[in-house]
């Protein structure tokens, strides 16, 4: 039997309920927009497996300078933004503004983290060139050849499972509506993006749709294929150990590495986990924790901090990155009338979600971005730019 009830409607539909989608809504409705995330496990996706860096200066890219200026400029959001949420929901974010040590373990290593210190300094960055022995001194943990690195007192971290436990609460206080059955499409209707289909029929209607669907918003259905976000599946295997009190403190700021060319860091809470990522694999939607994944992180971690073996294994996880094709997030308005995406934020996504969430906002208010964030148009990746680029 149908019900005759006017189907839900809103001003805007956030497709998708991970950090970046929760953190749309939130500022949505604080502006005053009616607001509804489809999604059915809400705070769940690629945040509950991430380690929390905000790392803009030590995990900076070369040729990502475009995305640096974003990820400083979130950066220097998050106080404020940690304040206003840990406010609005009376919860704890996990936010630890302990600074960043990245070292080096053997010469080929120091060679290139000399490279990045060079590179970081031409771009103004702050980072400070310590020898082995200095890197030892503030962290006592740390192997005997460690030959030398770089602090990076501005690059903190936040709980990830914390901030998106509190972006949800954030949105409910809010006023934004959830619903939990899968979306099966979204809706177009004459041209224009118009809300969505959930399976079990239900239809909603929104005046705008935010695709914030992670590393899925490429395969959502009812879109023109032409329209479907560039976005594929990055798999990370991430560790979760427990630092018992009598160990700790065991690191006091998160350590970072290359080991023979594979990215390993140490990110310590201060209630004791210490997150230990990431793989990084083109492996399509796999997201099976491997012994091989699990042996090259324990193996690449204990060569850092070799007490690590000490320490018991709590979680082994594996989660998906929405990458996409310039590791740089889609934000803004596409070809689609209505239809707005906040994807692809790769490496990012919680370090991006303070800015992410003001540009958001403005583009559902304003229907423009700001022009900070112009450079992240999904435009750069449409049919129609890429066939106006000169050959
Ligand atoms: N930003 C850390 C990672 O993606 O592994």
């Amino acid at each position: 039997m149908h019900s005759s009830a006017a189907p839900p409607s809103y001003d805007v539909l956030v497709v998708g309920g991970g950090i970046i989608g929760l953190v749309t809504a939130w500022r949505a409705a604080q502006h005053g927009l009616r607001t509804a995330v489809a999604d059915p496990s809400p705070g769940g996706g690629a945040a509950h497996v991430a380690a929390g860096m905000l790392a803009a200066v030590t995990e900076l890219q070369y040729g990502e300078q475009t995305l640096l200026d974003l990820n400083l400029a979130s950066a220097r959001r998050y106080p404020d933004f940690a304040e206003e949420l840990s406010q609005a929901t009376g919860l704890d974010l996990g936010y630890r503004r302990c600074g960043t040590l990245a070292v080096a373990l053997d010469a080929d290593d120091r060679a290139a983290l000399r490279e990045l210190h060079a590179f970081q300094r031409s771009l103004g960055l702050q980072a400070e060139w310590l020898s082995g022995r200095d890197c030892r001194r503030l962290e006592p943990m740390l192997a005997p050849g460690v030959r030398g690195g770089l602090r990076v007192d501005g690059d903190h971290q936040i709980d990830p499972r914390r901030l998106a436990k509190a972006l949800l609460s954030a949105a409910q206080l809010a006023g934004v509506a959830f619903h939990r059955d899968p979306v099966e499409r979204i809706s177009v209707v004459r041209g224009m993006a118009a809300g969505a289909v959930l399976r079990g029929g239900t239809t909603i209607c929104a005046g705008q749709v935010v695709l914030a669907a992670g590393s899925r918003s490429g395969t959502v259905e009812g879109l023109p294929e032409e329209l479907l976000p560039p976005v594929r599946p990055v798999k990370g295997q991430v560790l979760r150990l427990r630092v018992p009190g009598a160990l700790a403190p065991f690191l006091s700021r998160t350590v970072r590495a290359v080991v023979r060319g594979g990215h390993v860091y140490l990110v310590p809470r201060e209630n004791g986990e210490l997150v230990v990522g990431a793989t990084s694999e083109e492996l399509g939607w796999d997201t099976t924790v491997t012994a091989g994944g699990v042996y090259e992180l324990l193996r690449d971690a204990h060569e850092l901090v070799p007490g690590i073996t000490e320490l018991p294994l709590t979680e082994t996880l594996a989660g998906l990155r929405p990458g996409s094709p310039d590791n740089a997030p889609m934000l803004g308005p596409t070809e689609l009338p209505g239809l707005v995406l906040a994807t692809g934020h790769h490496r990012n996504g919680v370090l991006l979600t303070p800015i992410t969430g003001d540009v958001m906002a403005e583009v559902l208010t304003t229907g423009a971005l700001p022009a900070g964030a112009r450079a992240f148009s999904p435009a750069r990746f449409s049919s129609r730019t890429l066939q106006e680029q000169p050959a």
